[in-house]
C-alpha cells in the first residue's frame, strides 16, 4: 500500500511551478466528444483522474495519444455514446459531463451515476432540469441517467435554483451544438469554467459571457479541432501558499493567475502572512506568530471551498478562536477528525468549525479521507513535531500533480513508500 511519511517542523524555502487546472481539464477532455476532430490539450496536470478521463474516452472508442504526461492528443470521431463503463464512471464526479458531451453529440445519453469525494448528498436535479429545458427527457434507473432529446437539443432559457460548478459546465457542453441560443442565468463564475468556454470558443463555438452569472451559447451545426493549454490549478496554489504560510519561510509559486487568488491571498495577508504578487507568480512568506482569522466558503469570487480543510489547518496554527463556514457543500468537515489526531481543537456544529487555535501539534498515524482533506493532513504533518504517516493517498494523487517531489523541492522531509502490509518492510517508492 502507498502511503506518505512526513517529519515535520522545517520551514519551506525555494520555488515550484504549478500544474494545470484539474477541475477544468477534466471538463475539457470529457467536452472533446463533441469534437469529430483531433484536439491537442496541453498543460494538463499528471493525476490520476486525468487518467481516468482519459481511459473513459478511449474505452467509448475515441482515439487519445499521450504526447507526454501533460499533453494528449484526443479525436473523438468514432466515439460511440451510451458505452462508458459504469465502475470507470463512478470514479470521479466529472464523469457527468459526458452526459451534456452525449447528449449534444448524439442527442441521447446514456451514463452511470458520477462518484467523487464524500460531502453527504451530491445531487444533479438542476443539471437533470437544464437538459429537460433543452428537450430531453431524463430518468434515472439501475444507476443510470438515460437521457433522450429525440432529434436534438433546442435552446432554451435555463435558470439554476443555486449555483452550481458542475451543472453550468454540463449545460454549456450540452448547449453548444443544439438548436437556436440557449442562455444561463444564475450561472457559476468560477475560472475554469471560462477555460471550458474558450476551449469550445477555440473549436468553433459561440459562447459569451462565461464567467458571469448570465452565459449566452449559441448553437452550432459542427466544431473543429484545436490546440488549447489548461489554465493553472487555483486550487493547487492555494494549497501551497497555506502550506508556505503554515511552515514559515519563502515559496515562490510560479506560473499561477494572480487574480483568481485574491481572496486566498487576503484572508492570509489577514492573519499576518505576507503575499507579494508578480504577473504570473505569487511569493509567500511568513517569520511572526499567525493571527486568528474567519472564513465563510463561497462560490468564486468567494473564498474557495475547496480550501476548506487546508486553511483549517492554518487556523490550528494561530492562537485563539477561529470560525471556519461551509457555505457551498452539505458536510465538508469529515477532515476534522484526522486532524484532532494530530493534536488540533476544533469544534463542528453544522456548518461552522470553531477552532481553539495554538494547541502544540504532533505526528500521528492519518488518513487521507478525501482530495482536499488528503491535502490538509499534509500541511499539518509538514508542520507537526514527528513522524506523520498518511494513508489513503490515492485521494491525493486524484488532483494534486507530484505533490510529494515539489515539497521536497521546498526542502520537505516527505516521501512517498510502499508497504507489503500493515507491519511490512517499509522501502522507498520508485
Ligand atoms: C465542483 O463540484 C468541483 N468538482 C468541486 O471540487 C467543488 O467543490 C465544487 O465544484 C464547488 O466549487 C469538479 O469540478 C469536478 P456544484 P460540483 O455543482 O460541480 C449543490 C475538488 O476538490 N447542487 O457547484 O459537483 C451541491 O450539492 C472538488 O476538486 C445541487 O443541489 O459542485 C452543492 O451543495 C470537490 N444540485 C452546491 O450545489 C445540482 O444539480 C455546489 O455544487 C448540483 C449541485
Amino acid at each position: 500500500m502507498e502511503k506518505i511519511t512526513i517529519r515535520g517542523g522545517k520551514p519551506l524555502r525555494g520555488e515550484i511551478e504549478v500544474s494545470g487546472m484539474k477541475n477544468a481539464a477534466v471538463a475539457v477532455i470529457l467536452s472533446c466528444l463533441l469534437i469529430e476532430d483531433t484536439c491537442t490539450i496541453e498543460n494538463l496536470p499528471d493525476i490520476s483522474d486525468v487518467d481516468l478521463c482519459l481511459d473513459i474516452l478511449k474505452s467509448m472508442g475515441a482515439k487519445v495519444t499521450r504526447k507526454s504526461r501533460t499533453v494528449a492528443e484526443i479525436n473523438c470521431k468514432n466515439a460511440q455514446g451510451g458505452i462508458s463503463p459504469y465502475n470507470m464512471v463512478r470514479g470521479m464526479r466529472a464523469s457527468y459531463y459526458l452526459i451534456g458531451a452525449e447528449l449534444g453529440r448524439y442527442g441521447r445519453a446514456y451514463v452511470g451515476l458520477p462518484g467523487g469525494c464524500d460531502f453527504g448528498t451530491r445531487p444533479i436535479d438542476q443539471h437533470i432540469k437544464g437538459f429537460e429545458a433543452l428537450g430531453a427527457k431524463v430518468s434515472v434507473e439501475g444507476g443510470y441517467i438515460d437521457a433522450d432529446a429525440g432529434e436534438g437539443l433546442i435552446a432554451a432559457p435555463i435558470y439554476f435554483d443555486g449555483v452550481t460548478v458542475g451543472g453550468t459546465m454540463n449545460l454549456i457542453i450540452a448547449a453548444v451544438r443544439a438548436k437556436g441560443t440557449t442562455v444561463i442565468e444564475n450561472a457559476a463564475r468560477e475560472p475554469h469554467i471560462v477555460d471550458l468556454a474558450n476551449f469550445l470558443n477555440t473549436c468553433g463555438a459561440q459562447i459569451t459571457g462565461a464567467g458571469t452569472d448570465v452565459i449566452k451559447i449559441k448553437g452550432v451545426q459542427s466544431l473543429h479541432g484545436c490546440s488549447y493549454a489548461i489554465i493553472p490549478d487555483m486550487i493547487e496554489a492555494g494549497t501551497y501558499m497555506i502550506a508556505a504560510a503554515a511552515c514559515g519561510g519563502t515559496v515562490r509559486i510560479n506560473g499561477v493567475i494572480p487574480k483568481h487568488l485574491d481572496s486566498v491571498s487576503a484572508k492570509l495577508i489577514e492573519m499576518g502572512v505576507v503575499v507579494e504578487e508578480l504577473d504570473e507568480s505569487v511569493i509567500v512568506s511568513r517569520t511572526g506568530p499567525l493571527t486568528r482569522v474567519n472564513v465563510k466558503t463561497m462560490p468564486y469570487p468567494g473564498f474557495p471551498t475547496d480550501m476548506n480543510p487546508q486553511m483549517c489547518v492554518l487556523m490550528c496554527l494561530a492562537a485563539g478562536t477561529s470560525y471556519l463556514t461551509e457555505s457551498v457543500w452539505e458536510s465538508r468537515f469529515r477532515y476534522v477528525d484526522e486532524l484532532k489526531r494530530m493534536g488540533a481543537n476544533i469544534k463542528v456544529d453544522g456548518k461552522m468549525a470553531i477552532i481553539e487555535g495554538g494547541a502544540p501539534i504532533s505526528a500521528a498515524p492519518v488518513k487521507a479521507v478525501d482530495l482536499r482533506a488528503g491535502a490538509a493532513v499534509v500541511i499539518m504533518g509538514l508542520v507537526a513535531n514527528g513522524k506523520t504517516v498518511i494513508e489513503d493517498i490515492h485521494h491525493i494523487k486524484r488532483g494534486y500533480d507530484h505533490i510529494v517531489e515539489k515539497l521536497r523541492l521546498l526542502g520537505a522531509d516527505i516521501e512517498m513508500i510502499n508497504t507489503t502490509d500493515d507491519e511490512g518492510e517499509l522501502k522507498q517508492a520508485n
